[in-house]
């Protein structure tokens, strides 16, 4: 039977297979700049060095930070915000659902542009509602309410498949589920099942890095390496997706 890589889904084969349930990319925090790091690991798999000179991804096991806690840069919010408005055909509810807040990055961004947030995670960061298991959700903040409510977060990279999954199942046909993901989450073959059911709408590419801060730490910029977009589903759309580039 085949085994899927946890992190990124990807099948497991003798050549790229680090340990149960991981491949060697995901090993290294990311499938950009493995070819650099698979020549120079030793025999626990480490090179720090190499993630030092190139400026890249450093989040090997031990340094990953706590629960996939990578706290957005505003900033990739709000060119996103400014770009939709641009090109009009994404009207946002007023009401949105950010579902792994960490310490509030994306939805501070909303609620300066004038949203209604309801801020929850996992884990208590100091902001929003935590406890809160988004994968264990049954319903939309608005239980007994007849509000209309997007989703939009920065979800756990470990977890970003579920928590797309979720998402959809939570949202009302025609609303939205948007998600700050690596290109690469374009990739493997549990996530193409993902995109054959339900395709997005629009996938807005970062032409310029955008960065995430472990833990939270503004000190620590680590995704220069990466390249992250915005995933747009329109529940119920079952069309081709299109790409922009902000
Ligand atoms: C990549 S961080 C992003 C934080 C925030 N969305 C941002 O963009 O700055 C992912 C967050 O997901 C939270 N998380 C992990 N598993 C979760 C779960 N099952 N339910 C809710 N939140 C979870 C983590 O605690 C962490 O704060």
């Amino acid at each position: 039977m085949s085994e899927y890589c946890n992190v990124c889904g990807c099948e497991l084969t003798e050549q790229n297979k680090y340990m149960n349930n991981m491949c060697w990319d995901c090993k290294y925090g990311g499938h950009d700049e493995v070819e650099y790091l698979k020549q120079e690991r030793d025999w626990t798999g480490n090179s720090k060095s190499t993630f030092v000179t190139l400026g890249a991804s450093n989040h090997v096991e031990h340094d990953r930070a706590e629960n996939d806690f990578y706290s957005t840069d505003p900033k990739a919010l709000r060119i996103f915000l400014d770009k939709i408005e641009k090109d009009g055909d994404i009207k946002l509810a007023e009401h949105i659902w950010e579902c792994a807040c960490g310490n509030g990055a994306l939805s501070k961004v909303l609620i300066a542009n004038n949203y209604k947030v309801c801020s929850t995670d996992l884990i208590d960061r100091g902001f929003g509602l935590s406890g809160v298991n988004f994968l264990e959700c049954q319903h939309l903040p608005d239980e007994n309410e007849c509000y209309e409510w997007d989703i939009l977060t920065n979800p756990p990279f470990s977890k970003s498949l579920q928590f797309v999954e979720k998402a959809l199942e939570l949202v009302e046909n025609g609303r939205y589920v948007i998600m700050f993901l690596k290109i690469q989450f374009l990739e493997t073959k549990a996530r193409k099942k993902l995109f054959e059911k339900y395709p997005p709408k629009f996938i807005y590419v970062n032409s310029e890095r955008q960065l995430c801060y472990p833990n939270g730490d503004e000190t620590k910029k680590i995704s220069s390496a990466t390249c992250y977009c915005w995933y747009i589903w329109e529940k119920g759309f079952n069309g081709e997706p299109i790409i922009r580039w902000i």
